[in-house]
């Protein structure tokens, strides 16, 4: 039996959205738990007093998660954020040393809804950081 019009239309379209899928999974920035615990930690002594963290009590600094600062910061790429956090945070008190910045970095990524993986973030990869 020959297939309908509609049912060819049909198959496209679903073929259209796989592809959409798997692209939205491979775009997105890897992490691991590891990393996240550990920068959660950093965030906590060393960012948290100017950032707002999840308290909900406002702070001097915006928050680094949420629709705002998705938007300012999602097409751009990975190293850019790590960029500027480790040439200009913070301004005041202590500096993270070693995998510091890279750790926030992961926590970041996870405060703003991405999951952690088996592959550890590399802060200067050029993948933009909150694809749709
Ligand atoms: C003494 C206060 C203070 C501390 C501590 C601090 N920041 Fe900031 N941060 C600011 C202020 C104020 C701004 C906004 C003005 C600016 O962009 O410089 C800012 C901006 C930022 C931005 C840019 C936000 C955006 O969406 O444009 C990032 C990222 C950031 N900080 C990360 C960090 C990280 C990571 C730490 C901890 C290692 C940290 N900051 C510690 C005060 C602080």
């Amino acid at each position: 039996m020959m297939k309908s019009g509609r049912q060819i239309a049909r198959g496209s379209v679903t073929a259209a959205l796989w592809g959409t899928l798997s692209i939205t999974v491979v775009a997105q920035p890897p992490y691991t738990t590891a990393q996240a615990n550990a920068g959660e930690i950093e965030f906590d002594r060393k960012c948290a007093e100017c950032h707002e963290p999840l308290d909900g009590f406002p702070r001097r600094a915006p928050a680094l998660f949420g629709a705002d600062f998705e938007d300012r910061w999602r097409e751009r790429p990975v190293r850019d954020l790590f960029v500027r956090m480790r040439d200009g945070m913070p301004p005041a008190g202590v500096r993270p040393t070693g995998d510091g910045f890279t750790n926030v970095l992961a926590y970041l990524l996870r405060l703003n809804g991405q999951s952690a993986g088996t592959v550890p973030l590399d802060p200067l990869s050029y993948e933009p950081l909150f694809a749709p």
